[in-house]
């Protein structure tokens, strides 16, 4: 009996110890003492210092939090950066019109000074990160409240980041890592003169749409191209004529080398949010209820969407991005949902949570300590989650009505016009900013659009989310109508200002303090400003309740998971900081019988071609290349041109636009997605089914190169061969 239990110990921890080789999105200031040895040993010639060091320039210096929500990496000394075509969408649809239609037919500045400047953009580079936890957690106990410790949290934080950035230009932050059990400081600086330098035409950038997006085999010529300007000083500087190309500390080497399957790579970027050490309670939430929900929300918005775009060229303009941002999520959701049921993973995680009840019983003193928690999540869990269904609702459908988000906008201007301390001139400067607001919602408003949306949308609000937690307003308008919807929504769309660019642009204009009777008498101000309020009085209560006693179960909970697998080696969860993921490339079988290869080729965007759909037109400079297979030193070994690959890294939303590096740390690719199957490797990972996709960095210069004919910027490059 001895011996068998010592056996399944034993197997056990070798189990535990064994990470799956891709799993895990490590801290650059540890893989030293963490990753480097298994990093080598799967075929790494650089060194963990050369990945980040504080003394010496290293890979860290290449690379950028990209506009919030991306990552980015320069590629030479002149500040030149590349990142996704899809993180850079939003800045070059703005430079777009139909005179001017750089989404559609591509942009490239011949010269610097074509280069576009992106007021709102701006590139962050991590300087240095440094653990605070001791001086964070500084005045903290296990008696007090979730609420006491979060605020002496961040008293103590406060004081370690004006420590840090005390006379330099930089800024800094305190992140919680491992649910409130650890805390890293980060000091960055940011560059806000950031400019367009050069995108491919849609049907390269952006090949295959939505209907090829999270899926492979994949064809996307997923970049774009920007500059980081500064002053002449090399520092951070607002967007001036007299700035010049920033000079960074380091720029990636690109190869053109190509990668075989096996090879070792990494991604360096930015991810921004996994949770992977949830109860089974969480996950069945998110995969099983809430998707589900948003899904079908989503789906009403895109069915809409999609039509109007569909017939008419403005709209297309005016929507395309707004549609894709509804669509990634939705996919993404639907992938994550299934990869769950596929993966059994809330049956894995419960089979853990059964084992984890029996140590944490295992003596008195522990189970004093973690015996109830399981208990607890199920006891909040199952209280919460309707609540959450009808928030959900709230957030997936009522505000996917533009109409709403956009009158709600309008209640500062009410607030201000009550507040007998505001002058006539603070209200005007109010409106004046709500006249800039209105101008840049118009350009790309369709009210006939939005009426759809709306009917779509509050029919099955109405209809599907739970009657004693649907908003009052909604209830008591719809109860108006005897229910009709359209009736509802002929009336809405009539009366109000807001869905009319001519009346509310001149109502603005000449706004009075004694105007704002109008507002508030408007039908859309009315619902707006109710399902608003009803967020904040009847849900925000509720949320952040829940919220703080789940983060206070979760930081135990991650404790005691830590306690419990002395010999596993735990990776913190994604949180928009700097992350080191590595694995191999490597091809694999989505299911029964299909088997993945680890690369696509431009034959394959000839075998998609279908003129008749607008996300399968190929581009006619790029076909009369591929007809004279004319890809100079961007060709594969094999002749072909190599599009993209797959690998095991493991990566999220945020690592969009990371490099991804080959053994010597040399720029092989861009990251741009993950392969459907895996998407739950958000929730958990599995080593058969998560696969990042990257960029080939060969199609990607080769394009610049011969397609778009900006040798200019290639040749800014260090490239090796
Ligand atoms: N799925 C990728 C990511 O999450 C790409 C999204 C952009 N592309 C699109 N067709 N919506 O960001
Ligand atoms: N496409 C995602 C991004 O924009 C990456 C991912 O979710 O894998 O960051």
């Amino acid at each position: 009996m001895k011996t068998k239990i010592f056996i399944i110990t034993v197997i056990l921890s070798l189990f535990i110890n064994l990470s799956h080789a891709g799993e895990g999105m490590w801290l650059p200031l540890l893989l030293s003492q963490l990753n480097e040895k298994e990093m080598r040993d799967m075929g790494m010639k650089i060194t963990a210092e050369d990945i980040y060091s504080v003394n010496h320039s290293s890979l860290k210096d290449a690379i950028v939090l990209f506009g919030g929500g991306c990552t980015g990496e320069l590629v030479s000394a002149q500040g030149l950066l590349l990142t996704n075509h899809h993180c850079g969408y939003g800045n070059i649809q703005k430079h777009s019109s139909l005179e001017h239609d750089y989404l559609t037919n591509g942009f490239w500045a011949q010269r610097m000074e074509e280069e576009l400047p992106n007021p709102g953009l701006s590139v962050t580079f991590l300087v240095r990160m440094e653990e605070v936890t001791v001086q964070t957690l500084k005045g903290v106990n296990d008696k007090m409240s979730q609420k006491m410790r979060d605020s002496i949290v961040v008293a103590n934080n406060k004081v370690l980041v004006k420590a840090a950035i005390n006379g330099t230009h930089y800024s800094a932050q305190v992140k919680s890592f491992f649910g409130g059990n650890q805390y890293y400081l980060f000091v960055s600086e940011t560059f806000t003169d950031v400019r367009l330098v050069g995108a491919p035409p849609s049907n390269i950038g952006k090949f295959g749409g939505d209907t090829d997006n999270w899926m492979w085999p994949r064809h996307t010529g997923d970049f774009s191209m920007f500059r980081i300007y500064a002053n002449k000083e090399n520092k951070p500087a607002e967007y001036s004529k007299n700035n010049v190309p920033y000079q960074p500390a380091k720029h990636l080497t690109v190869s053109l080398k190509g990668v075989k399957e096996g090879d070792f790579t990494f991604v360096y970027g930015f991810p921004g949010t996994t949770q992977e050490y949830l109860p089974s309670y969480a996950v069945d939430m998110t995969a099983l209820q809430d998707n589900p929900i948003a899904i079908g929300l989503r789906q009403q918005r895109l069915d809409i969407i999609d039509k109007a775009m569909d017939g008419d060229r403005l709209t297309r303009l005016q929507y395309s991005a707004k549609a894709a941002s509804i669509a990634n999520y939705w996919k993404k959701m639907i992938g994550e949902t299934r990869g769950i049921k596929r993966l059994d993973a809330i049956e894995k995680k419960q089979a853990f949570e059964r084992d984890f009840q029996k140590w944490a019983q295992s003596n008195t003193e522990k189970n004093a300590e973690y015996g109830q928690l399981l208990p607890s999540f199920g006891t909040i869990y199952s209280a919460f989650v309707p609540v959450n269904n009808a928030y959900t609702y709230l957030t997936e459908g009522l505000l996917g009505i533009e109409l709403v988000r956009f009158a709600n906008s309008y209640a500062n201007l009410v607030k201000q016009c009550a507040d007998k301390s505001k002058t006539e001139a603070d209200i005007k400067k109010t409106a004046e900013q709500l006249i800039s607001s209105a101008v840049a919602f118009y350009k790309n408003y369709n009210t006939n659009v939005d009426k759809q949306l709306f009917e779509a949308l509050m029919a099955t609000y109405t209809l599907s989310c739970e009657s004693s937690m649907q908003v009052s307003v909604v209830k008591e308008t719809a109860a108006k109508y005897k229910g009709s919807i359209p009736a509802w929504s002929n009336d809405l769309y009539k009366k109000t200002m807001f869905a009319d660019s001519v009346r509310l642009l001149s109502f603005l204009s000449g706004f009075e303090r004694g105007d704002v009777r109008k507002i508030e008498k408007d039908p859309a101000y009315i619902l707006a400003t109710g399902v608003y309020s009803y967020m904040l009085n009847s849900f925000a209560p509720i949320v952040n309740s829940f919220n703080a006693s789940n983060d206070s179960l979760q930081r135990l909970y991650m404790a005691a998971q830590m306690e419990m697998q002395p010999e596993k080696r735990f990776y913190p969860d994604a949180n928009s900081t700097l992350r080191v993921a590595y694995g191999n490339v490597k091809s694999f079988q989505p299911a029964d019988a299909v088997e993945y290869k680890w690369f696509t080729t431009l034959d394959g965007i000839m075998q998609k071609e279908n003129p008749d759909i607008y996300d399968y037109k190929v581009e006619p400079k790029l076909k009369e290349l591929y007809n004279l297979r004319d890809y100079g030193r961007y060709a594969d070994a094999d002749k072909s041109m190599h599009v993209a690959f797959i690998a095991s890294n493991h990566t999220t939303g945020g690592n969009s636009g990371s490099p991804v590096l080959n053994a010597d740390g040399q720029l092989i690719g861009i990251n741009f997605d993950r392969c459907w199957e895996g998407t739950m490797s958000d929730l958990m990972y599995d080593p058969d089914q998560c696969r990042n996709i990257s960029l080939d960095i060969r199609y990607c210069l080769f394009i610049i190169d011969k397609m778009a004919g900006a040798k200019r910027l290639v040749d800014e490059m260090t490239v090796v061969e």
